[in-house]
């Protein structure tokens, strides 16, 4: 004898979808305990490592980058303008200027090799990173000048979330060093 089960057949929904909801809602969670900056990158970057999605969160045209420079898209925007995640691309050598930024960060690489240089406020390199698939970390203002660049062979892909609606401010830099 069967059973027929009323509703959706059970299993697994799609991977994507149903990743990138979980890693929404815990990073929604994260904000909501009203945590200083610093704190709230720190507990961000945990729900990053937990539910980092894969490069597959982009369509296989955003996964290609563009010949012109590294390029953004926005994944999820919180209604409330508490956080924004987005899809930063990297080709091979592409580089963004040196800046800071307005509100605390949380990122996780996805595809290939991102290299960090961090400065000090007189522009000093004071440190390097190179962060493969699965490096997440989170940083907050002040002390957080830094440039990046995709290295390697392939293209770099890092998913970031940042405190604040940067599509609405257009950018999450707060100044430019150079
Ligand atoms: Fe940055």
């Amino acid at each position: 004898m069967t059973t027929t089960l009323p509703g959706p057949l059970p299993g697994p929904p799609p991977q994507h979808a149903d990743g990138f909801a979980v890693l929404v809602e815990g990073v929604r969670a994260a904000v909501a305990a009203g945590a200083g900056w610093a704190d709230t990158a720190a507990l961000v970057a945990g729900e990053l490592r937990a539910h980092l999605p894969g490069p597959d969160v982009l369509t296989a045209e955003q996964r290609l980058g563009s010949p012109d420079d590294y390029c953004a898209h926005t994944l999820h925007v919180e209604p409330d303008g508490s956080f924004s995640i987005v899809a930063l691309v990297w080709r091979p050598g592409q580089i963004t200027r040196i800046h800071d930024h307005v509100t605390w960060c949380a990122l996780g690489v996805v595809q290939g090799v991102e290299h960090e240089e961090l400065f000090d406020a007189d522009l000093n390199l004071i440190g390097r990173n190179e962060n493969d698939v699965g490096a997440v970390s989170g940083f907050a203002p002040p002390g957080d000048i830094h440039r990046v660049r995709g290295t390697g062979g392939t293209t770099a892909i890092s998913i970031h979330v940042y405190g604040t609606d940067i599509t609405r401010l257009g950018s999450s830099a707060r100044r430019y060093y150079d």
